[in-house]
């Protein structure tokens, strides 16, 4: 059977698919100004039947998880179908999603009937005007409320992501705060650090600090690094006998990054995306017009992966750094 895998050994067993660019938030690092139509391209976005035969596509690629993202997911209306239908009958194992949040409280009890296998929820503070300022919502409580809603139906896999913001969320108290957080809750905590996109350069120069800044204050915290395995993602995971939940980091701009990059991603209008920056890949939809067109798309995949290359790709038409990462996800 034909797998995806690159030149380099490293294999994709995990897509990170958007189903929408169009997002209900304002973080400081991504949309300040809230989202706004990209009048260039007036393509609509990926269709529920278009995601249920790219989701089997990939799953006949060894694809065994599909990460949906957006923008923010749950804007679209559709979005509890899309899990179901993948679910259903595409052969993906795993069906994820990354989510701000936005009235999680109410989506709990839904969210947890779709088959969901696990969610990520970005929460860049515990403290409610830091969460404001940063998002432009005061939504923090209702996030809060939705997670203890999903921890009482027994969810599984809830993880939370805050990005490391210097002065803003990178105090000492902000690390205890969240270890408190998981220290009798079964969800893992990780601290992505602030990257540079093309439209962030001054937020990033005033608030981009190092995530051994993190890293240091686990060190000494008596919280142990995990040891991962070939497929693991790009967060290194600490674990510490006395809580219940793991702490981890993401560093992209640490030496080796890309090395174990195991995701492939693909736009909400159903561009291929070979890595988060930079805008190369190509528009696979119209292979996903008609049940059997899988094995042409399966083929167009394969071909693409040849592409990937160990860390940049200026040689097929890099255009440098992404604007943001509303279209593709993080
Ligand atoms: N740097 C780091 N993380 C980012 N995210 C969005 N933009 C950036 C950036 N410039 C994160 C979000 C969310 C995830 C989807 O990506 O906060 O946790
Ligand atoms: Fe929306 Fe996520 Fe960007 Fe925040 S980081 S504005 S939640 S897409």
């Amino acid at each position: 059977m034909n797998i995806l895998k690159d030149s380099f050994g490293r294999r994709f067993s995990y897509i990170r698919l958007s189903i929408s660019d169009v997002c209900n938030f304002k973080c400081g690092y991504c949309l300040p100004d809230g989202y706004k139509i990209d009048k260039s391209d007036n393509r609509t976005f990926i269709t529920k039947e278009e995601i249920g035969r790219l989701a089997k596509a990939l799953s006949e690629l060894g694809v065994s998880k599909i990460r949906l993202t957006g923008g923010e997911p749950t804007v679209r209306k559709d979005f509890l179908d899309i899990i179901k239908i993948i679910k259903k009958n595409s052969g993906i194992k795993k069906t994820v999603i990354t989510t701000n949040g936005y009235h999680l409280d109410r989506i709990a009890d839904d969210l947890n009937k779709s088959g969901l296998d696990g969610i990520n929820i970005s929460i860049d503070s515990l403290d409610p005007k830091t969460f404001r300022k940063i998002t432009g919502h005061d939504r923090l409580n209702e996030i809060l409320e939705g997670i203890k809603k999903l921890q009482k139906l027994n969810f599984k896999n809830i993880k939370v992501n805050a990005v490391l913001l210097r002065g803003v969320n990178d105090k000492e108290e902000d690390f205890k705060s969240w270890a408190n957080f998981i220290k009798n809750n079964q969800i893992d905590f990780r601290y992505i650090e602030l990257m540079q996109t093309g439209d962030n350069l001054d937020y990033f120069n005033q608030y981009h600090v190092s995530a051994n800044k993190f890293t240091n204050y686990l060190n000494n915290n008596n919280w142990v690094i995990q040891t991962f395995g070939k497929d693991a993602g790009p967060s290194k995971n600490y674990i510490n006998p006395e809580y219940k939940g793991k702490f981890g980091v993401i560093a992209p701009y640490s030496k080796d990054f890309c090395k174990s990059c195991n995701r492939l991603r693909i736009t909400a209008k159903g561009d291929l995306r070979l890595c988060l920056f930079g805008n190369t890949g190509i528009n696979i939809r119209h292979l996903m017009q008609r049940d059997d067109q899988t094995e042409e798309l399966k083929d167009l995949i394969l071909k693409q992966l040849n592409y990937k290359k160990e860390s940049h790709y200026l040689e097929i038409g890099e255009t440098g750094l992404t604007k943001n990462l509303s279209t593709t996800g993080g």
